[in-house]
Parts: structure tokens; sequence; C-alpha cells
């Protein structure tokens, strides 16, 4: 779907649907009025009516959708609103609607358009791959959403849709690649998605199989995925080089596209949604999209550490002791607490960029999941400055996000009686020691690990603009904490 703005009033516009957002104490603009009930329409949040003006109005259908009250005008409704209006539209199968930019205070044309953008196309977003008996009208998506602005917003808005445009595109190819099953997204594979990437930007990419990775001592990365016939990979691609004066931001993304647990494998039951195990990845390539898409003034290196967990014949063992990328000695006491390993070395290589700042992002542990629910991403951080940017963006970008310690004591349970570090401690404190763990491997460079495994993936459909399955989670905090790292 296209998004464009026009200069226009709503109610002179021509158009099969116009979507008209209204505050719950705002009255009906006539004709409206006389065209429904009173009773019918009361504009709180999310409420919807269709109405048919028969040429009173030159729009051929009017979708009202309440915004709720005026006092509390948020970003988020403004998506779900645009989601619901963008889903109605596809019910209804046009080919284009427009929608009247709503004024919000305390927010610019700017970001109320790009929260529309956002919703619009996030809302109507399917992942349609597998289904094989759908007909091509199921499949139809709406051409083109049409924002109207006065005159003298245009221009704003239209930056509004070109960086929400932008980061939602990063969003759905995240939640492509995290949907996709692990049958068809192997290493390899992931490795493919991230060259073609590549291509389309022209970026350098950096791919090592196995080969190369026991060359150069990719310890971790190597012993987690040899227990599986689908390679291992690393893929580094790196955006911005050319920029002088430029902080260079490492992106680090746990690519695990299937996790069994290995010789320590987990129960059967929701196994299969152990293929979402690479969201952090997903979430790494879907930001750097959208990172070059709006040509951001910065150095962003991604990083992604990519294998699959199985308990093949040839697998690594709880008892083995690995030498990392680092040479730092790893006991493993548990094969499910595989991606501390693999993000081991990946953290370890980003160093070698000197970077102003290490940020990884990885569906980590079920414990993050156990502290915080489904509702804010788990973050841990060696910089506070760093830990506060991550915070305050993923307020503005509607991805909460709240930090945990890291204190000394978490920092003592990870180490190992015969080697350096442990990758299992026990029950206690499950996600803190992870990331204690990785703590190990970061160097003196500012780090911020973001748990995603809470956030990832839904089974229920939380909002209208994010649909069961991946939620591309990271990308729009990322985008927004990266955007506002340009400006200061
Ligand atoms: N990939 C899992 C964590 C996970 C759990 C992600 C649920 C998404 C949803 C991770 O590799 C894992 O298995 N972690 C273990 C660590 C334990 C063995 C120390 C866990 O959380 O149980
Ligand atoms: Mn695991
Ligand atoms: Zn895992």
């Amino acid at each position: 779907m296209r998004v464009t703005v026009t200069a226009g009033d709503p109610l002179s516009t021509a158009t099969d649907l116009l979507v008209l957002g209204l505050w719950e104490e705002e009255s009906l603009p006539s004709p409206l009025d006389d065209l429904i009930e009173p009773g019918d329409w009361s504009g709180k949040a999310k409420q919807t009516l269709l109405i048919y003006p028969r040429g009173a109005l030159p729009a051929r259908r009017v979708l009202l959708i309440g915004l709720g009250k005026r006092l509390a005008p948020d970003l988020d409704q403004m998506r779900e609103v645009a989601a619901i209006a963008t889903q109605r539209a596809r019910e209804l199968k046009v080919d284009r609607f427009a929608f009247g930019i709503p004024v919000l205070s305390e927010q610019t044309p700017e970001t109320v358009a790009a929260a529309i953008t956002e919703g619009s196309l996030l809302g109507s977003y399917r992942f349609l791959e597998y289904k094989s008996d759908l007909k091509p009208e199921d499949r139809r998506e709406v051409d083109e959403l049409t924002l109207l602005a006065p005159v003298d917003a245009v221009d704003e808005a239209a930056r509004g849709i070109a960086c929400g445009g932008a980061v939602a595109r990063g969003v759905n190819l995240a939640r492509d690649l995290a949907n996709l099953p692990p049958n068809d997204l192997t290493p390899a594979r992931l490795a493919e998605r991230a060259r073609e990437l590549a291509v389309a930007f022209d970026l350098p990419i950096t791919v090592l199989g196995p080969a190369e990775m026991r060359e150069q001592g990719f310890g971790g990365i190597l012993a987690v995925g040899q227990g599986s016939v689908n390679e291992p990979r690393f893929i580094v691609i790196d955006y911005g080089a050319q920029y002088a004066d430029v902080p260079t931001i490492c992106l680090a993304g746990k690519g695990m596209t299937f996790d069994s647990g290995g010789i320590s494998i987990k129960p059967a039951e929701n196994m299969d949604a152990m293929k979402m195990d690479m969201s952090g990845a997903a979430a790494v390539l879907g930001a750097l999209h959208a990172i070059a898409e709006l040509r951001l003034p910065l150095h962003v290196v991604a990083l992604i550490g990519a294998a699959e967990n199985m308990p093949g014949g040839s697998a690594y063992r709880p008892g083995d002791i690995l030498k990392t990328l680092s040479g730092k000695m790893i006991e493993v006491l548990n094969t499910d607490a595989e991606g501390r390993i693999v993000l081991a070395d990946v953290l370890t290589y980003a160093q070698r960029y000197h970077p102003s700042a290490i940020i990884d992002l990885a569906t980590l542990t079920g414990a993050i999941s156990v502290a915080l629910g489904p509702h804010a991403i788990g973050l841990f951080a060696n910089d506070d400055a760093l830990a506060q940017r991550l915070v305050r963006a993923g307020e503005a970008a509607g991805e909460r996000v709240w930090q945990l310690p890291l204190w000394q004591p978490y920092r003592e349970m990870v180490k190992s009686e015969i080697a350096d570090v442990r990758n299992a401690t026990g029950r206690q404190a499950g996600a803190i020691t992870a990331a204690a763990f990785l703590n190990a491997f970061v160097g003196d460079y500012p780090w911020a690990h973001l748990d995603i495994a809470g956030t990832a993936w839904t089974d229920s459909k939380p909002k209208a603009y994010q649909p069961k399955g991946a939620t591309g989670v990271g990308v729009r905090l990322l985008l927004q904490a990266l955007r506002d790292w340009t400006q200061a």
C-alpha cells in the first residue's frame, strides 16, 4: 500500500472511502449530523460507523472512527485507529481511501502522520505465504491511502509518512522472517535474506560459514550449531561507514533459526514456537532496512550469529568446555542456554569496530517473560546514558523497556569452577544471570542487552496493528533511539 498526502478538506474530498476521526466531545459536522441517528454515535475510542452520504458529500462512503477523549491524545491510539480503518477499507474492497489527519495537541503533523502511516501498514500485515488455497481476491490489498492535511502541514506530513513508512516496512520484514518456518529459514537462508537486503541498499556484507569460523575461532557459534545438518553462519552488514564524525553503533542479533534445546532438549509442548528464536536477528535486519531507507547519518554495523540448536549425534553436550572467539572458556551446563553462547562470539567481534554502543537483541530467556510478561522488553546495560536513551525511545515508540540490575553478586553467579564462565546457573534470576553472562564478553564498551523473549511473539491479537504471530518488536524502538541519536 502506498501512503501519500495531499492538501484538502476531508468533507469536500471525492473518494470511495473517507475516514474521519472524531473526538468524543466533538459534534458531527454538517451534513453528517443529518445522515445518522444521534444516539448511534458517541466518538468513544475505536468506535466505527459507516455512512453512505448518497450525494450529500463528494465521498461515496464515510467511515467515522472514534478518537476518544481529546484530553488524552496518544500516538498509539492513532496507530490503532489507522489500523482499524485500513482493515475496514480492505473489507469494503476499495482500491484507495482518504484519511483526514486529526490535530493532536502536543504532537506535530509529522508525528501524527508517521503514527497513522505506521498503524496502517502494520495493521495490513498478513503472512499468507503458506496458504495454498486462497482466491486472488482474498490476497488483495488496498492500493493507496491518501492523508488529507491543511495546506501548511503537507510538507511536515510527507516527512512523517516517509519515516513511519520506513519503520513499518522494517517491522513487517522482521515479522516475515520470524514467521517463516524453520525448515525454510535455516541459518544459510537467513544469511541469503541478509544478502538480499545488503544488495538492495548497496551495503557491504560478510557471511562466514563453518570453515571460516573455525579458522577464526568462533568456538561458541560453532559448538551450538554442530548438532544440526543446517550449518551456522556469522553475518555482518556494514551501513554508513562513509559518514565522517558519526557514532558507530553495533546491533547484534541472536539468530537461532530453531531452538530444540539440543541435548538438554525442551518438552514437546510449544516447541514449535522456537522457530521465532531468531527474532533478535530479525529485528536487527528490520531496523537496518529502515535505517538504510531513511539514510540515517550514523555508522551502524549489524552482526548476527545464526545457528540451529539440535540434538544430533555431533551435538555439543552438557559438560563441554568451549573456547570462544574472545579466548574466554565457557563451561556448558545446559545446551538450551545456547543464545548467550552464540552472542558471546558476536559481542566479541563487535568490539573490532570500537563502537560508541553495542546493542544486542535476543529472545534469550523464558525468565524475562515471567518477570515482565508481554508488556515490556527487558533491558540490561553497563552504561546509564545508553540505558536511558533506550528507555526514553521505548516510551516514544510505544515499545516499553524496563531495566533490571546487573550488580556484582549476579556477575559472581555466572563464574565457573573449572572454566571462566558457566552458561547456566539454576532457576534464580534467570534473565539477569543470562545478561551477566553476556556482560563478560563486551569489554569496556557501552553495551545494552534487550531480552525480547516475552515480546517477540503473540498468540492473541493485542492491538489492531499487531496480528497474531511475530511482532517485529525492537525495530520501532531502535529506530526511535537512533533517530534521537542523530539529533543529539
Ligand atoms: N530461546 C530460549 C528462550 C525463550 C523462551 C525464548 C521462551 C522465547 C520464549 C532460550 O534459548 C532458552 O532456552 N533459555 C532457557 C535458559 C535456561 C536453560 C538457563 C530458559 O529460559 O529456560
Ligand atoms: Mn534455548
Ligand atoms: Zn534460544
